[in-house]
Order: structure tokens, then sequence, then C-alpha cells
């Protein structure tokens, strides 16, 4: 393994607002943090917001920023990506920001019924053609995520492939979940807005060669 990718991984485990477990550990009860994010590693009980596949956590630091009032956490399998996140929330001081290195399937071992109030999906891998049910909106995800999210728990996607987003609108109107926001080409209308100005590693490339970019949130009755 590349030797950088090798101090990244090391350097992770030294940031206190990182964090990795065995499965073997996570799969007895849980994170020990889990049902506890608010009170006991934020000591806020401000919204919690997880981001999931979130790559170098530009999203999860730039709505950190954003939203002090707010706490923040990016999910994500690759721990090289995470550690750019990762080393600007520590560099910055930033409080209401953490990493956590998981497979979106497990986090149900780190998050506690009712626990997240937003759920942010930036960029997901398309997974063309049958690879449906590894689609992050797919039923299979998404009654994963049910796990840990309560009613008015909102589930925010941008994506700049339209089979994933058509895919997705189709999950909210087969599954009668309330559509919230929904929009195809959302550079078409300018704005100042977070959701304009907090852009992606991918999200840039994307805007970069001219793509067009899809938003759509929506939350599911448990
Ligand atoms: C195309 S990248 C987008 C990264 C980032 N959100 C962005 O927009 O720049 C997709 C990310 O999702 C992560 N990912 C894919 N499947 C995942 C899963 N099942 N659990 C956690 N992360 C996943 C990948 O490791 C990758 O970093």
């Amino acid at each position: 393994m590349a030797k950088k990718k090798l101090q990244h991984f090391a350097e992770n485990k030294s940031f206190a607002h990182y964090f990795e477990m065995p499965f073997e550990q996570l799969s007895k009860g849980g994170h020990p943090l889990k049902g506890k994010w608010k009170a006991d590693f934020f000591k806020s009980d401000h919204p919690l917001v997880v981001e999931i596949g979130c790559g170098k956590g530009e999203y999860t630091v730039g709505q950190a920023k954003y939203f002090p009032d707010k706490n923040f956490i990016g999910v994500d399998i690759k721990g090289a990506r995470i550690w750019r996140g990762a080393r600007t929330v520590e560099d910055e001081n930033l409080k209401n920001a953490a990493f956590v290195r998981s497979q979106a399937g497990l986090l149900p071992y780190w998050f506690a019924p009712g626990e997240v109030d937003e759920i942010w999906i930036t960029f997901p891998d398309p997974q063309p053609g049958c690879r449906q049910n590894k689609r992050l909106t797919s039923p299979r995800y998404l009654n994963i995520f049910r796990n840990f999210l309560h009613k008015d728990s909102i589930i925010h996607l941008k994506t700049d492939s339209r089979e994933f987003f058509d895919y997705t609108l189709e999950m909210i109107g087969e599954n009668h979940f309330r559509m919230i926001e929904c929009n195809d080409d959302l550079y078409a209308t300018p704005g100042n807005g977070p959701l304009h100005t907090i852009q992606t590693f991918y999200e840039k490339r994307w805007l970069e060669m001219g793509k067009k970019i899809c938003y759509v949130s929506f939350n599911m009755p448990l």
C-alpha cells in the first residue's frame, strides 16, 4: 500500500473526531456512542446530520461551518478519503463535525432509533443497470436507514446521474414517501444558499464537465 495512504490511516486514528471499529466489536451491541452522539460527543442536543458516502468530506465540513447549530457526521468506507475532511476538522477545531469509517449497511450499529435528523447522500456511485439494490436509495438501504431515523427525518440526494435520480423519484412515488423539494437542474436557477455554494469534490468535477446536477429531498413515514 502507498506510504501516504498508510500515513493517513495512522493519522486518522489520532484525530478526536474520527471513528472506526472492527466489526467483531461493533456487532456486540454497537458503538459506545450509539444513542449518545448528541449528549456525550457533541455535548448539545442540536440536530444530527449524517452524510453517507462523504468521500473527502467537503459537504460535512462545509455544512458544519454554515450551520453551527447542527451536528454533522460524514461516513465513508474509504479511510484515505475521509482523512481530508478529518484533517480539516482537526486543523480548524470544528466542534460540530466528525467522521465515521463504515459501510452504510452497518450504520444501525452506530446510530440508535430516532437519533438521526437528516441524511445527505452526495454524488453516490450510480450503480447502473442491474445493481439497483446497491443504490443508497434502494428499498434495501432505505430500510436499513429507517432504523435510526424518526418520522420527520429528511433524506437529501444530490446527484449528476439522471438514472439514479429517476430511480429515486420512482422509489418516492411507489412507496408514497413525502417529497419535500425536487429539482432536476439545480444550477439553472442561481442561488447563494448552502445547496448551491457547498460543493463536493465530485460535484465540482461534474459541473466543470457541464453536467446537470439534480436534487431531491423527502421523508419516509416509519
Ligand atoms: C462518487 S464518490 C462521492 C464522494 C463525495 N460525496 C463527493 O461528492 O465528492 C462515492 C463515495 O461513496 C462511498 N461509498 C460507496 N458505497 C458506500 C457504502 N456502501 N458505504 C459507505 N460509503 C460508500 C465511496 O467510498 C465514495 O467515497
